[in-house]
Parts: structure tokens; C-alpha cells; sequence
């Protein structure tokens, strides 16, 4: 819960940069503050979920055209809120949903991939890994299981 891992322990944390707020649902000053590319109570970012398709769907590749003609082409199973804005920068950004209750939401994510908060967990442990490294762990397998237990309190 830490969300300044400046100043606190680098390897953890990190859910409440997005999960933050009276919902839990929105960006936090810390995330802002690190720099993260959202503002504060930004409620769209993304959590790999496309990016790593867990659920195996289709991959279709998008073209992004600018004001000035250039094209983009970007490939995903479900670019997200890119297709509502039409803007490359919301490629594969899902709108972040509140988790008060989650233990009772299964199956997790637009894509329905994590069946259990263990599936939930293990997606998260991956992409903390691959983002912010594993030495530091940015997730050992002791914080899955304390956050595991913390969601079940919510
Ligand atoms: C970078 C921002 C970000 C971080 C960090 C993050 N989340 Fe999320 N979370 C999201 C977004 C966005 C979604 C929706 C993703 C989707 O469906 O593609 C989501 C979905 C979820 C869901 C699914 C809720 C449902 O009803 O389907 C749960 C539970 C959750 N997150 C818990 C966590 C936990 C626990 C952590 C820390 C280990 C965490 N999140 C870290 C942005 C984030």
C-alpha cells in the first residue's frame, strides 16, 4: 500500500497507484508524482491485460491515422478505450473498475482470463515483474498471498 516507493520499499505497493481513491478505482498523487503518464483520479490505464492474452482471443491489428495523415498500426486481441478515442495514446486502457467486494466479482478482467484471485494475482505478478523488475522482486510469492488475503477483506 505504499505509494511512495521512493521513500518506502521499492519492490511493493503498487496497486494503489491505480486503485486509489474512495472506490479504489482511481489514479493516486504517488503514481503522479513517479510519473506515470495519467493524471490524478485518471480512472483508464492499462494492467497487461491485452497486452499479455491470457484468454488466447483473436489478435487484430489497428490503424491509428493522425491529423497529419501518418499511420500507426498496433495489434492487440482488444485495444480498449483507443477504439472509443481513436487517440494511440489509449491503446489497451481499460477503464479501472473498483475492487471493494472483488472476492464476490470472479471471473477478473474485460477479457475474463483470471477465474480466481489466484489467477488474478498470478497476472499481476508477472507484469510487476516484467515492468519493474524481479531483483528487487516487485512481487515475491509471500506478497501475492498477503494481498490475496487483503482482497478477501474488502
Ligand atoms: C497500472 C494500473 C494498475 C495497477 C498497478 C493495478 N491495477 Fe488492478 N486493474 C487496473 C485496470 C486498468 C483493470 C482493468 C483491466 C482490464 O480489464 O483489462 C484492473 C483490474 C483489477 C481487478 C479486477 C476487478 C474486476 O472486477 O474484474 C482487480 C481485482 C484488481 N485490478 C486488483 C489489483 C491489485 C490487487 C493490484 C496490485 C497487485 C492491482 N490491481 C494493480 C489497473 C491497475
Amino acid at each position: 500500500m505504499d505509494d511512495n516507493p521512493l521513500n518506502g520499499n521499492p519492490a511493493r505497493g503498487r496497486c494503489v497507484h491505480c486503485h486509489s481513491g474512495p472506490m479504489l478505482n482511481q489514479f493516486s498523487a504517488g503514481a503522479v508524482a513517479l510519473g506515470f503518464p495519467a493524471t490524478l483520479g485518471a480512472r483508464f490505464f492499462s494492467a497487461f491485460v491485452s497486452e499479455f492474452n491470457d484468454a488466447g482471443q483473436t489478435n487484430v491489428t489497428f490503424r491509428f491515422t493522425a491529423t497529419d495523415g501518418t499511420t500507426n498500426d498496433l495489434t492487440s486481441p482488444d485495444a480498449g478505450r483507443a477504439l472509443i478515442t481513436g487517440d494511440p495514446k489509449d491503446f489497451n486502457f481499460f477503464k479501472t473498475p473498483t475492487i471493494w467486494g472483488a472476492k464476490d466479482t470472479a471471473p477478473y478482467f474485460h477479457d475474463n482470463s483470471a477465474a480466481t484471485l489466484e489467477d488474478l494475482m498470478n497476472h499481476y505478478q508477472r507484469y510487476f515483474r516484467a515492468v519493474f523488475g524481479a531483483t528487487p522482486d516487485a512481487m515475491s510469492d509471500s506478497d501475492k498471498a498477503d494481498i490475496i488475503a487483503y482482497l478477501k477483506l474488502l
